[in-house]
């Protein structure tokens, strides 16, 4: 079914076989837009009319020339104002009450039709002819016919315009009819039953439709950010490592990493233990011998740190504060598979720390890791593998600063050059992992392990341009921004502060 009006057109075309939509308009006399628009739901049949589009120019009265094509031209209007006698009329009430008077005024006077005479203080208007004849009204009101100087002045006098209309002509198409069905936009089970689809008209898929847009949940801009850097290690060949462990034992969190007992890090001033289960029991008991001895006692050419180390310490769960407890659980695990084999490791996961919580610091973050264990590395391959790494996010300008690490030796934290900011930040911490943490793993002594590690919150602020944490994390954030704002290329964009202002 299309609609009367598309239909009153198919028979007029039927008859006629071809015109124009601005022809249609004045013989349907329908406004020019309907017709457009049923001209358009007909094409939507395939071939049954062909349509030519054209840009036309014409000219239109503007609403000023509407004005006058109604109630006159401005000067008549004033010198009809005027009375006929020979007292005339104050110029301030012609003013007052005729509508563009003073273009009218200053037309009438420059036509004699009416004269300016100064009495005294006032300023009276009288009629100097009897009659008067308004061309601009006629002429208006005949716009087709009129020469190409009065166009000109009207349009300067802004009484019509130019305007540019699409001028559809319609004749018949290959497949035209004055009857439509509406065509089946699905082959549906009752199409197929007795080949019912036989006899219709199908609508032609159209390829370049984009659909409408599906309502689906969005990507926390953290979640955004780690994706890319997943794409970063995948990139250079790393591997990810599991790490749905949030509660560590201080054993893997601490003492694998050569972490001496007494270090504060290890006190609950700065991590969160584990009240309900307290204490982990199970641990691979040679290891866990050879990691006591190097702490106690020295062992691999190290004298140790030489204290009382302490199992019942080591039992203690906590929140993991940092992924390296994931490293040292993996580089353990590869020894026991047998031989040594090169590898890289990549994790992105949530650590916990007893912070002092302020606009760029929480309780939890996510920490970025990278790992690499292969023969013979040094400190100009963790350099060379970090310029590498941070080249992938954007970040060519780095500086070390030397750092300590009680896991590794020598340590660096990185810096890079922030651009908007104009200045260095801290970005990550760096290092090679001591032989008193790999050798009782079981590593061979020309193995060396290089990682480095840094927040995921840090690079999301300064890429979505958020100064407070707490408008990335926790019940604070704004979900239209977290639904808004794009997935962020780290090599390529920052959100641009346009996006940022507030609402
Ligand atoms: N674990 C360190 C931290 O929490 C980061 C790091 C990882 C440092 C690996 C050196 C090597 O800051």
């Amino acid at each position: 079914m299309v609609s009367e009006l598309s239909e009153k057109i198919l028979d007029y075309i039927d008859k006629h076989d071809k015109d124009d939509s601005v022809n249609l308009s004045k013989y349907f006399n329908v406004d020019y837009q309907k017709i457009v628009g049923a001209i358009k739901s007909l094409q939507a049949f395939e071939n049954l009319i062909d349509v030519q589009i054209e840009s036309r120019k014409e000219w239109i009265l503007t609403e000023e020339g509407q004005h006058v094509v109604e109630h006159g031209s401005h000067e008549a209007a004033v010198y009809n104002a005027v009375p006929a006698d020979t007292n005339g009329i104050r110029q301030a009430d012609i003013l007052a009450k005729v509508p563009y008077a003073k273009v009218g005024l200053s037309k009438a006077l420059a036509a004699s039709w009416v004269e300016l005479v100064k009495d005294k203080n006032d300023a009276i208007l009288r009629r100097k002819v009897h009659s008067i004849s308004d061309d601009i009204q006629k002429n208006l009101k005949e716009l087709k016919t009129l020469s190409d100087d009065l166009k000109k002045e009207y349009k300067k006098r802004k009484l019509i315009k130019e305007n540019i209309v699409k001028v559809m002509t319609i004749e018949k198409g290959s497949n035209f009819s004055i009857k439509v069905d509406k065509p089946e936009a699905d082959l549906t089970a009752d199409l197929l039953i007795n080949d019912a689809w036989k006899g219709k008209n199908f609508k032609p898929i159209n390829l370049d439709s984009r659909g409408t847009v599906i309502e689906v949940g969005h990507l926390h801009p953290l979640l955004k950010i780690r994706s890319e850097f997943r794409k970063i290690f995948l990139e250079m060949g790393f591997e990810e490592m599991p790490t749905n462990n949030y509660v560590e034992s201080s054993f893997w969190n601490f003492d694998a990493l050569f972490q001496p007992q007494q270090h504060p890090a290890r006190d609950a001033h700065d991590t969160f233990f584990i009240s309900e289960p307290a204490v982990s029991t199970s641990f691979p008991e040679d290891y866990l011998k050879r990691v006591q001895k190097v702490h106690s006692e020295g062992a691999y050419g190290s004298q140790g740190y030489g204290y009382d180390w302490k199992i019942e310490e080591a039992q203690k769960n906590l929140l993991r504060t940092h992924t390296t407890a994931v490293s040292a659980r993996m580089l353990y695990k590869l020894m026991q598979q047998g031989e040594f084999q090169p590898v890289r490791y990549f994790s992105i996961d949530r650590v916990f720390r007893n912070e002092t919580l302020d606009a760029t610091h929480l309780a939890e973050f996510h920490q970025v890791e990278g790992v690499i264990a292969d023969y013979n590395l040094t400190l100009g391959d963790l350099i060379g593998t970090l310029y590498e790494f941070f080249k992938k996010l954007g970040i060519t300008k780095l500086e070390f600063k030397p750092a300590y690490n009680p896991y590794t030796e020598p340590s660096m934290e990185i810096f890079c050059f922030h651009e908007g900011l104009g200045k260095w930040i801290e970005i990550g911490n760096s290092g090679m992992f001591r032989p008193e943490m790999l050798l009782p793993m079981g590593l061979p002594e020309n193995v060396n392990v290089i990682a480095w590690g840094l927040s995921l919150e840090r690079p999301t602020m300064i890429k979505y341009k958020l100064n407070n944490i707490r408008d990335l994390v926790g019940p604070k954030i704004d979900l239209e921004m977290v639904q808004n704002d794009p997935l962020c290329r780290l090599d390529k964009c920052e959100i641009s502060a346009e996006l940022r202002k507030p609402n």
